[in-house]
Parts: structure tokens; sequence; C-alpha cells
């Protein structure tokens, strides 16, 4: 049982709803919220209490299904298993396996969680991954995968960020610009960015070699969101569009204009090779940036 950890102006505690653990950080009027399956981040409100996160309103909140919308994490491999299907789901199959605490700490700078996977089949039952995540004045997650065994083993990840957004004809992330891409929509043909991304109709891509900060600008909601990654090759950005998400059953029919994924990943071909011992780090932070801070907002979208 997980005991709560308060300090002044911090505090990890775990709750149960219908059944299933969260976690519930806060820290100088910041909250986060996690389910402890998945390790899963279902909702973060900086200070002031803007909700970041986007979730589906249909979202499955059962027992061994991901949910639609906040930060699933894929993991051991990104996407369809690069051998076959047959070898587990889609995203792997971290995001709907049970987690444990490992650690916890609350104190005037910070509130965080260690979370470690419990168990993880063939060949992946002798790698160790922990999800680390701090809330301060931003929200730092940190994917930790060591080669526990005696044989060099290919992991893929994704950090498969939802954002909540004003609507799709109003955000941009500039620094996608002149970036390659590879196009899932068309058969992972490469492209290059020429101009500010347009969110009009299905968007599934994986930018090759991203810079390691982006912004996501939102003129609607008069904010931009600044994303520091570590550790990725790529920067997934997806939005299933009309006909994608009225096929999935826990996608509500109008949310696509009100979510993008960006989703710093080490995907398809890129998967990070670890040797016996060896421990790769996969990461993210994400920090509202104040609205007094416009130098970007203006930028034409
Ligand atoms: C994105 C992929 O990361 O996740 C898409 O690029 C995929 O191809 C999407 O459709 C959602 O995946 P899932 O398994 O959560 O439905």
């Amino acid at each position: 049982m997980v005991q709560s950890t308060v300090t002044h102006s911090s505090s990890v505690v775990l709750t149960l709803r219908n059944n299933l653990e969260y976690l519930e950080l806060s820290h100088k009027g910041a909250r986060l919220e996690l389910r402890l399956q998945g390790a899963h981040i279902t909702s973060y409100k900086p200070f002031g209490g803007t909700e970041l996160l986007w979730v589906s309103s249909i979202a499955h909140l059962q027992q061994g299904k991901a949910i639609r919308g906040g930060i699933p994490i894929c993991w051991p491999w990104f996407g369809a298993h690069w051998i076959s299907p047959e070898q587990g789901p889609q995203h792997g199959f971290a995001r709907a396996s049970e987690f444990k605490v490992i650690s916890q700490h609350a104190n005037e700078d910070r509130a965080c969680v260690v979370l470690g996977l419990v168990s993880a089949p063939k060949p992946y039952d002798t790698v160790a991954m922990q999800v680390e995540i701090e809330l301060s004045d931003q929200l730092s997650v940190q994917v930790r995968t060591t080669n526990k065994g005696k044989e060099p083993i290919e992991i893929g990840a994704a950090l498969h960020t939802y954002f909540q957004i004003s609507d799709t004809n109003q955000v941009n992330i500039p620094e996608l610009k002149d970036l390659q891409y590879k196009d899932k929509t068309q058969d992972f043909e490469k492209f290059t960015q020429s101009d500010s991304i347009e969110i009009n109709q299905e968007i599934d891509r994986v930018y090759l070699d991203p810079p390691k900060k982006v912004n996501l600008l939102d003129l609607g909601l008069e904010r931009r969101i600044e994303i520091n990654t570590w550790g990725n090759t790529d920067l997934v950005v997806w939005n299933p569009w009309v006909v994608n998400a009225k096929s999935m059953t826990d996608f509500d029919n109008e949310g696509y204009q009100s979510m993008l994924c960006i989703e710093p990943a080490n995907a398809l071909g890129n998967r990070v090779l670890l040797n016996p011992e060896e421990e790769h780090l996969l990461g993210k932070s994400i920090c509202l940036v104040d609205a007094s801070d416009n130098n970007y907002i203006g930028v034409t979208i």
C-alpha cells in the first residue's frame, strides 16, 4: 500500500476510482493525475488550473485497457511490432500493464514518483523499465530502460502525448518546418515539411531527427507549450481526423478537433539496441509558458 507523502507545498496521494489505482501529485497549485496501470498520466494542470492534456470523454477506464488520451507510454515497441502483429499489441504491452510504486517524494521544490513495470513477457522479462515522473513548475516524464539480461535487445518507445488544443486550425509547431518526415498515410513515403504543418486531414507523421525543443502554439487559447525531449530519434505528430475517430470505439466523434498528439519516439527502424547492462532514457518536459511571454503569439498559422 502506498502511503501519502505531503509537505507544505507538495503531495503525492493514492486514490481509488472504479477500482483502479490513481496517484495525485500536487505542487504549489499545479496538479497531476496518473493511473498506476500503464504509468499513464491522465491530467496535468500547471499552476492556474488550465488542463493541458486531452482525454476522450468515452475512453475505456477498465483494467487491462489503455486510456484514449493523456500520456500513454508505448513500450517496448512503437506502432505494430516490426516482426509481426502476433508478437504483441500495437504500441507494445506497457500501456495496459501493471506498474508499482518504487519511490515517491514531495518537498518544497517538487513532487515525484518512480513507477516500475511489474512483469513482462519474454524476451522483455530481463529488461527493467521504470517511469520517472516529476511535477515542479513543469511536468517531466522519463522512461528508463535497462537491459539486465545477457543478450542485446531492441527497444522502441514513445511518450504518446495527447494535447488539448482550441481547434486544429488554430495551432502550429514552427520547429517542424524543413524537417523530413515519413508519412504513414502514404505508405511511409518521405517528405519535407515545406511550411507550417496544417491539420486539416488525417495526420500521421514520423518527423526524423527533430530539434530537442519544440513549441505548440495555440492562437485560440493564446498559449504556448514548450516541449523539451531527450533520448528520441523521432517526433510523431498524429490526428486521426473524422473517419478514423469514428472508427475507434473509445474516441468521441468530435474530439479530433480539440486534440493533437506530439510524441517523442524511437519509432519505425529507429529502435535502440541495448547491450547487457546498458540503459536508455527517453523523456520529455512540458511547460506552459506565461501568456505574457508572447514572442510566439502572432506567428501566422
Ligand atoms: C499514433 C500512430 O502514434 O498512435 C498512429 O502514429 C496510431 O498510427 C495512433 O493510429 C493511435 O494508436 P492506438 O493504438 O492508440 O489506437
